[in-house]
């Protein structure tokens, strides 16, 4: 390996020689760098403060030098540093593309391993029958929209002919954002009850003609249990027009509960009450396991339909007039327009599709619960 000589004297010529002997080691050990491990040690050897032959340099040959050759010696020695320098850089680069090129060569692709299969996912139960609902909808021309989760007690109450403190607000155990208090009641945040609020929105949007479905999620304050979820889905659905009555009603949803339960379900309105519909009715179905009997045979009753031959479904009824009454300046005088709207819980009826007796199941990811439906 290069060792630095001493110099025995500084005529131009031997400087020359040794200074063109000193740049060649240099190159030559440089060709030997392929590694970060081998450049260090290489930059060190040179360039090392303490001991590096760039040092060596300045104190064999120019601090030895006769103070007459000192200004021919210094000019050289400065030429030696750029170009060992400059040396040293380059090696650095091919060392760090060498070893790019080993991770490369480590890492590189073994075709014989077996390939890592990722499972495809599927839609989600309820979101399956969520979107079958739609489709239904869809077909008979209806669009479709949404709303937000977080509403005001206007849309979700107020609005919708609850008026404040009616008990009927009881009967939806509401989730209230905390610190409301300073505001009007009507703009006090809550997390919506159902997807009803969606309906003044709706309007609100568009004058009448409207024919709208709205998926959504809503929340109440309930425990879970098997059929109840402080979460939950709904698909509420909108239709205002001239000359629009209850037989429209009832034969839309006649038509909607056999595409989404067979063409053998029947169908029927139960009186009920919500203040945004009057008259109001909850729609039931024969009961698809029994076939409507309530006994599945001589021995063994349904307890699906609780013996009765009926599900109870979804709530409906005509737009209540007051209800237009929030949105008479966009074109709905009740005087003129009538309408209907409805409103079904996707879990229920994804429940009673897939036999389902645990509404939890829904949501506790479970892969083999899950992959059922794939
Ligand atoms: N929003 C009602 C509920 O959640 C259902 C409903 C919707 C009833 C539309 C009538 C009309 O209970």
């Amino acid at each position: 390996m290069y060792a630095l000589p001493q110099l025995n004297d500084y005529s131009p010529a031997t400087l020359d020689r040794a200074a063109a002997e000193l740049v060649s080691a240099c190159g030559s050990e440089a060709q030997q760098v392929n590694s970060d491990a081998t450049y260090k040690a290489f930059r060190d050897r040179w360039l090392a403060r303490k001991n590096g032959i760039l040092t060596q340099v300045n104190d064999l040959w120019l601090k030895a030098a006769p103070r007459e050759a000192k200004k021919d010696v210094g000019a050289r020695v400065n030429a030696l540093k750029v170009k060992v320098e400059e040396t040293v850089a380059v090696a650095e680069q091919r060392a760090k593309g060498g070893t790019a090129a080993a991770r490369a060569s480590a890492e590189r692709v073994d075709v014989t391993l077996p390939g890592i299969r990722r499972p495809i996912g599927v839609e989600h139960p309820v979101t399956r029958t969520m979107n079958e609902i739609v489709a239904v909808f869809k077909a008979m021309g209806y669009s479709v929209g949404e709303g937000p989760e977080i509403e005001t007690d206007y849309y979700n109450f107020e609005s919708l002919n609850f008026p404040p403190n009616h008990p009927a607000r009881d009967t939806q155990d509401t989730i209230f954002i905390a610190g409301q208090e300073s505001k009007p009641q009507r703009d006090r945040l809550l997390l919506r009850t159902h997807t009803s609020p969606v309906q003044i929105r709706s309007m609100e949007r568009q004058p009448p003609p409207v024919r709208i479905v709205i998926p959504g999620k809503v929340h109440r304050n309930d425990a879970a249990d098997a059929s109840h979820s402080p979460i939950f889905h709904q698909v509420e659905g909108l239709a205002v027009d001239t000359n629009i009555t209850f037989c429209d009603l009832k034969g839309t949803l006649d038509h909607a509960m056999k595409s989404l339960f067979g063409s053998s379900v029947k169908t029927r309105f139960y009186p009920s009450f919500f203040p945004f519909t009057e008259p109001s009715a909850d729609v039931q179905i024969s009961c698809f396991k029994c076939g409507g009997t309530g006994r599945l045979n001589a021995n063994e009753g349904c307890r699906l339909c609780k013996y009765s031959g009926w599900i109870e479904l979804l709530g409906c009824g005509m737009v209540d007039p007051n209800v237009y009454g929030f949105v008479k300046e966009n074109g709905y005088d009740p005087d003129k327009i009538s309408g209907f709207a409805f409103g079904m819980g996707v879990e229920r009826i994804a429940m009673l599709k897939y036999g389902i007796d645990d509404i939890q199941l829904f949501y506790h990811g479970d892969v083999r619960f899950l992959e059922q439906f794939a």
